[in-house]
């Protein structure tokens, strides 16, 4: 596979892997509505990779741009980013979430199908699994998502695993992320929330630069060694490599879907990722004790086996680099990209 196409490429995990397919000799394509990121990012990745790849601002929803785009490129394979992502909203308006990631997803698939593109690596989420039974979690668990947002992905994941499964010239690769964390070590990309952060990294990097006075941390109470929740953070760089590996495995998987789970296999909880950062950052980083934030689960973390054994894959990189990449990128960039000086 040579040439790829990267919607959602300008977002937090989208514009890392761009970064790992140009320096891997991919020709790259993002093509990104921008409506929750910034062409400030596809400008640092060109500036990281030394390679500029091609931007088109276009929605996923829009059917004839879309044609366009994929007629120009004639990518070998797409990596699908692209969709809304917060779990709350999602809760708040279930309808706007359903259209929009099913109709990106289901327009990117018809456009793909006529233009004759049959290899897709999907961004889901280790949300499909909900509360699980077993840990660490294998791809083969029930899944039973508790929100709307991880109806979505689950979801998609059919929608995909339906379109390979009516022609086996189609392959597909449904990555599970677990909790992406960290950034580039060029300090120059790295992730930029619009608004108040819904997660914990984001929270925590903004307390340290001084944007926000301290953590509020959800839920001291849980049935864990020091109370708090346990998730398994992985490093955005690792991750970015995970889809490296899933589009090399697509070329030798005609005719097949696979779910693949993209984690360390390690549970952290909130209250060592807040030690970590502190180590990482140098600064005190206050937090306010509350109760547990609804929906969340006390623990989840990934068996990552299969991923290796099939796609050779494995993170590689610590909860110290994590927190120290990710504090380089934040404290370089106290606005995010509005720190570059663009609007
Ligand atoms: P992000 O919001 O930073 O990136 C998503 C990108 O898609 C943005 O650049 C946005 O502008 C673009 N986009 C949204 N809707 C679009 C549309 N209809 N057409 C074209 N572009 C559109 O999010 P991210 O954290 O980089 O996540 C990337 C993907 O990974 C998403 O699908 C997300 O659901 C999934 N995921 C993220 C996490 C996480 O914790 N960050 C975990 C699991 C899965
Ligand atoms: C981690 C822990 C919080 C913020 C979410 C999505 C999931 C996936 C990854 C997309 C929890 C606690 C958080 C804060 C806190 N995204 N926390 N104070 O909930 O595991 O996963 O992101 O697919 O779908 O649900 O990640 O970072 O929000 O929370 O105490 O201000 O940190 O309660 O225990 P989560 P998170």
């Amino acid at each position: 596979m040579e040439s790829v196409l990267v919607t959602g490429g300008a977002g937090y995990i989208g514009s890392h892997t761009c970064v790992a397919l140009l320096e891997a000799g991919y020709e790259v394509a993002v093509l990104d509505s921008l409506a929750n990121s910034s062409a400030a990012a596809v400008d640092a990745v060109a500036e990281i990779a030394g390679r500029r790849p091609r931007l088109d601002v276009v929605d996923c929803r829009d059917e004839s741009a879309m044609e366009k785009v994929i007629t120009e490129v004639r990518p070998d394979g797409v990596l699908h980013f692209a969709g809304l992502k917060s779990v709350p909203d999602s809760v708040a308006d279930p309808l706007r979430y359903y259209r929009h990631n099913l109709e990106s997803a289901a327009v990117l698939l018809s456009v793909m199908e006529r233009c004759g593109v049959g290899k897709i690596v999907f961004s889901s989420s280790a949300t499909v699994y909900g509360d699980p039974d077993v840990l660490p979690v294998p791809e083969t668990a029930s899944t039973r998502p508790g929100n709307p947002y991880g109806s979505t992905k689950l979801m998609v994941e059919q929608m995909i695993a339906d379109v390979v499964s009516a022609d086996s010239r189609w392959s597909a690769a449904l990555l599970r992320y677990f909790n992406p964390v960290g950034a580039h070590p060029s300090g120059l990309i790295g992730e930029d929330p619009e608004g108040v952060p819904g997660n914990l990294m984001p929270y925590l990097l903004q307390v340290a630069v001084g944007r926000r006075p301290r953590l509020p941390l959800y839920g001291t109470d849980y049935p864990t060694p020091d109370g708090t929740a346990r998730r398994d953070y992985i490093h955005v760089m690792d991750l970015a490599d995970g889809h490296l590996a899933a589009l090399e495995h697509l070329d030798s998987a005609p005719g097949q879907v696979q779910a693949y789970n993209l984690g360390t296999g390690q549970g952290t909880s909130v209250l060592e990722v807040v030690a970590a950062m502190r180590d990482a950052s140098g600064h005190p980083l206050p937090y306010e004790e509350l109760g547990r934030r609804p929906g969340d689960v006390p623990e989840l973390w990934a068996d990552p086996g299969k991923a290796h054994r099939e796609l050779g894959w494995s993170a590689t990189r610590t909860l110290a680099e994590m927190c120290r990449d990710a504090w380089d990128w934040q404290s370089s960039h106290p606005q995010g990209y509005r720190s570059r000086g663009l609007p």
